[in-house]
């Protein structure tokens, strides 16, 4: 009890200390429950100085002879002038914070020379910013005098020399605390799925706040999120904004008026605080009736859910409509004396009462055009307003509708592909919506994608046209207006919240990290001082990258052609043999191919072999800032065997992965139609590697296909049909009849050493003849197959590896290379690999920089099996390799991963436009098997 009321009450007990009496009543949490009216009953009672009260005509001695209590007029008396009031945005908050800085504690921080972008992508160069107390209270240009430090004043300076800062980060949609990570089911709090419709849950009542992922989200620059319930049932309940803090309660988390800091108290002109900003969740579409598909009264179908909504919202309008009468009879005198009932109370339904008058913004999850209409006709049936849909990939079929509405979309830049409502959804849809003028914030809903690298998603809508300002807007200033927070959050401006990161490089540049995070004006994380002076160089861009250059599609380029000349070319990994070579940089090299051929690369040496083709009559291509690698080889999930993974129809099945006897094969079940394919294959992935599927153990033998091949039959389809075998040790959850870990290692061993006769592919993987991959994050699996590889003469393969750089020099001393998945190879979000190294700037490396320093042989892929955006990995490459060693880059997505599982090398040529290894560069042309396969295809569209 004590725990509950603690919280719920936690600003504004700070504000009634020291007797100060009661101001004003700050509720930052909410005020619907039961629990809370009570206590706020009894305060109203207790405080009869109350503003809303001297504003209130009303008779205290009239009430002696009523059939309710005093306490219960007062109560119901409150509450009815709560209902006239709205929340607001309190735009006098920062003026009235400056101007008691002086009684704010602790020590004033200035940061000189920033190169500030502001919340709204605004940028200004040569810029300081003073902090004292948890706010800003200065920002100027070096043209006005510095404040100088008075003597024996406690200042800390830091001198940033041009780097660039931004406000905190924003997300609007979070789960931290709520699904905590590593996630185990003790700690899954959050939907209430017993029944379908929840409005009565909070986040609040879930929430925990020693969640491991907060600190480390933070380390990504996010230092405010809005934890939202769940999306399983039709309507979840309450969110909270919490500060991404190390906090041993939840009252450490919650946005806090300053009160509560300093003891400080904002008087609003004598007139009550404004109520506070609150949020709810609510959800359409494929999940509610997956959720419930099982349970009595459903929903099964998305008919069923609008029931489900209605449902509710007439329930509370129900409620409402009483809680109006009792108010308009309590109006008079008269009236009050005929109350023969307290102020009409809902546990159930108070919070969409609230939607209801206007004081919740409401967040609706939704894919599907229409699921976004149909929510909207209950919005007007019932007549209350949506302020943001979140994901609603497919909002620009309905885009008119949603403008004229002044509804914002939070969606992705690059979630796709995994059920029928994202599945075929377009990057270019944070553009289009900034194009139209909607209202556009970018989220992770974490942990469905880790909430720590929010900045990536705007990196990538960014690299799919979105403007540079809108992109730092959708991660900044757009969540903190969408939340009513931008008097608070969102701008380094003076009496602002001091929420701030300082980057190594532009917040929009591959591998952008923060250096120091400073949330309320405290060193929230700070990277090592070597990693401090390792972004002073100036490879590390503080400018925006440069959007895709010109669409003009270079027009000599034909599907088809083996004769060829490139012109334009400014760096190329491939050599004159049409082989990977070391990196040749020039201002304006020259490849040309003949009778299918490269024939030679270079600057003056490609002259006569140019003059000639040109005299002949080959047509020219001239690039601009041309780049020439070899097509990426990456090993994944599922490409190939699983279209949508939520649609069994559309995947390959399942094996149990027990039937050793007979190992299945990748060669003889893939599929050579599908976005996945196509989307790598347009972004330069010309070749992949997948084992069949499983949710045991042994999955079987991965094939190397062609991602552009049309089918088995195509020459070269398939450069090598058995590339590996693959074993995934640990449990996934997903099938009980998974044996143990002990038991699979014992197969794996028997595999290798004593039943190699149970079919002839383990003696070749015995022998060496066939790598053998181990799908584990965990530090201990990985320690036995390195004693196994001891045992046997076995190419034995990690790919996973989270925990991998625990055993990094083991690993390397036994030549066991790392296919590390996901790249930065840490999410913790399971149990068996938690012990990842996160990275700067809370490590100085990432758990692959760290193997690669102890010299084991790594590449990346991506084993998600979400998203399977491994159309991303040159980034993912680049973000590892650093900004100084493309060569390293392309190794880790190419090479290594041909040297790791011995696959032929790649005689595949991938010509862009742009630096590959950063964002805004695209294909322009796919030379493959001696022709060219592909002239400037749409990465994202499949439009042409
Ligand atoms: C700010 O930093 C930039 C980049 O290092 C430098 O060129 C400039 O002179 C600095 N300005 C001041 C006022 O220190
Ligand atoms: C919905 O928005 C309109 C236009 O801003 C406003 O007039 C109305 O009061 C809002 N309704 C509710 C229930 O918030
Ligand atoms: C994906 O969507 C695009 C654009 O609406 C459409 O042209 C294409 O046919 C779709 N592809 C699939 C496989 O559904
Ligand atoms: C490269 O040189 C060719 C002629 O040798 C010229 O046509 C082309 O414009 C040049 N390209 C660039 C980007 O300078
Ligand atoms: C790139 O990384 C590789 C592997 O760590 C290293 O051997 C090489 O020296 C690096 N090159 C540069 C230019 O830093």
């Amino acid at each position: 009890m004590e725990k509950v009321n603690h919280r719920r009450h936690a600003s504004w007990d700070a504000c009634y200390e020291e007797g100060a009496g009661p101001k004003t009543l700050q509720l930052s949490t909410r005020s619907r429950s039961l629990l809370l009216s009570v206590v706020v009953a009894v305060l109203t009672t207790l405080f009869l100085s109350n503003h809303w009260h001297a504003a209130q005509p009303h008779d205290v001695d009239a009430v002696d002879n009523h059939r309710i209590s005093a306490a219960e007029l007062e109560y119901g008396l409150s509450q009815c002038a709560l209902n006239q009031q709205r929340p607001t945005v309190d735009k006098s908050l920062p003026p009235a914070r400056l101007a008691q800085v002086r009684h704010r504690p602790g020590g004033r921080t200035v940061l000189r020379n920033a190169t500030l972008v502001d919340g709204d992508g605004t940028v200004t160069p040569g810029c300081h910013i003073e902090m004292q107390g948890g706010i800003f209270t200065r920002v100027y240009t070096s043209d006005e005098a510095p404040l100088h430090p008075s003597a024996g004043e406690d200042v800390t300076v830091v001198e940033l020399r041009g780097r660039v800062v931004t406000p905190g980060l924003v997300d609007i949609h979070s789960h931290a605390g709520v699904r905590m990570t590593p996630q185990l089911w003790a700690t899954e709090d959050v939907t209430e799925t017993s029944f379908q419709v929840t409005p009565w849950g909070g986040a609040i009542d879930g929430l925990k706040p020693h969640d491991p992922a907060i600190p480390i989200i933070a380390a990504g620059g996010v230092t405010t999120s809005l934890v939202l319930t769940g999306a399983k049932n039709v309507i979840s309940g309450e969110g909270l904004v919490i500060k991404m803090k190390q906090a041993d309660s939840v009252l450490g988390l919650v946005l806090q008026e300053p009160c509560a800091r300093g003891g400080e108290t904002h008087e609003t002109h004598g007139k009550p605080k404004p109520k506070p900003q609150r949020y709810l969740k609510m959800a359409a579409g494929e999940n509610q009736k997956r959720q419930f598909q099982n349970t009595p009264g459903g929903p099964v179908t998305r008919i069923g859910e609008s029931y489900w909504f209605r449902r509710a919202y007439e329930a509370a309008r129900r409620v409402k409509a009483e809680q109006d009468r009792w108010c308009d009879a309590a109006a008079s005198p008269a009236g009050r004396r005929r109350l023969t009932s307290e102020y009409p109370r809902s546990l159930e339904w108070q919070t969409l009462v609230d939607v209801l008058r206007g004081d919740m913004r409401v967040h609706v999850h939704g894919y599907e055009s229409e699921d976004l209409l149909a929510v909207l006709d209950h919005a007007d049936e019932f007549a209350f307003n949506v302020t943001a849909f979140h994901h609603a990939l497919h909002s620009d079929q309905v885009a008119a509708v949603i403008k004229a509405r002044g509804i914002a979309i939070v969606g992705f830049s690059d979630s796709w592909g995994d059920k029928q409502e994202l599945y075929n959804v377009s990057s270019y849809l944070p553009r289009r919506m900034a194009d139209q003028g909607i209202p556009f914030a970018l989220t992770r809903d974490h942990p469905a994608e880790h909430g720590r690298w929010l900045a990536y998603e705007a990196q990538i809508a960014h690299h799919y046209g979105l403007d540079a300002a809108h992109a730092i807007a959708s991660i900044i200033g757009e969540p903190a207006r969408l939340l009513g927070l931008e008097n608070r959050l969102g701008y380094v401006r003076p009496g602002y919240d001091a929420d701030l990161v300082v980057w190594d490089r532009h917040p929009l540049r591959v591998g952008a990290t923060p250096l120091a995070v400073f949330i309320d004006g405290e060193t929230s994380v700070r990277a090592s001082d070597s990693f401090w002076d390792m972004s002073e160089g100036a490879v590390y861009g503080r400018e925006a990258p440069a959007s895709r250059p010109s669409d003009d599609v270079g027009g000599a380029c034909r599907v088809g052609q083996s004769d060829l000349v490139v012109r334009g070319i400014t760096t190329s990994f491939i050599g004159a043999d049409g082989t990977r070579t070391a990196e040749a940089k020039g201002s304006n090299l020259t490849v040309v191919i003949r009778a299918g051929e490269i024939i030679c690369v270079g600057q003056g040496p490609c002259d006569n072999a140019a003059r000639q083709a040109a005299d002949e009559g080959v047509p020219s291509v001239d690039l601009q800032d041309g780049h020439m690698l070899p097509g990426l080889t990456i090993v994944t999930r599922q490409h190939g065997l699983a279209e949508m993974r939520q649609e069994p129809s559309t995947t390959d099945g399942y094996s149990e992965g027990s039937d050793f006897a007979h190992p299945l094969s990748t060669r003889f079940g893939i599929k050579f139609d599908g976005i996945h394919l196509e989307k790598s294959y347009r972004a330069g992935v010309t070749r992949i590697v997948t084992p069949p599927l499983t949710t045991g153990f042994l999955h079987g033998i991965s094939a190397l296909f062609r991602s552009g091949a049309k089918s088995v039959l195509d020459a070269g389809a398939l450069p090598k049909p058995d590339a590996a075998l693959h074993f995934t040790i640990g449990h996934d959850g997903k099938n009980p009849q998974t044996p143990s870990v002990t038991a699979q290692m014992s197969m794996l061993r028997d595999l290798l050493t004593t039943d190699r006769h149970l079919h002839p592919v383990y003696q070749r993987a015995a022998r060496g003849d066939l790598p053998v991959v181990v799908h584990t994050n965990n530090k201990d699996v990985i320690a036995h197959v390195v004693a196994l590889k001891r045992e046997t003469g076995a190419h034995l393969v990690i790919m996973g590896g989270a925990e991998a750089h625990l055993v990094a020099a083991e690993l390397a001393a036994a030549d066991v290379p790392v296919i590390v998945a996901p790249f930065w190879g840490c999410e913790r979000l399971f149990f068996d690999g938690q012990h990842c190294l996160p990275g700067p700037p809370l490590t100085d490396a990432l758990g692959p920089q760290a193997l690669l320093a102890a010299g084991v042989r790594v590449a990346i892929a991506n084993w998600d099996e979400t998203n399977n955006h491994i159309r991303n990995s040159i980034w993912e490459a680049g973000w590892l390799a650093g900004p100084a060693n493309h060569s390293l880059a392309l190794d880790l997505v190419s090479r290594n991963i041909e040297d790791i599982l011995r696959l032929p090398p790649t005689r595949d040529v991938v010509l862009y436009e742009g630096n590959p290894f950063e964002f805004g560069a695209r294909v322009a042309l796919i030379f493959e098997e001696g022709k060219v396969r592909s002239c400037y295809p749409d990465v994202d569209g499949l439009s042409h």
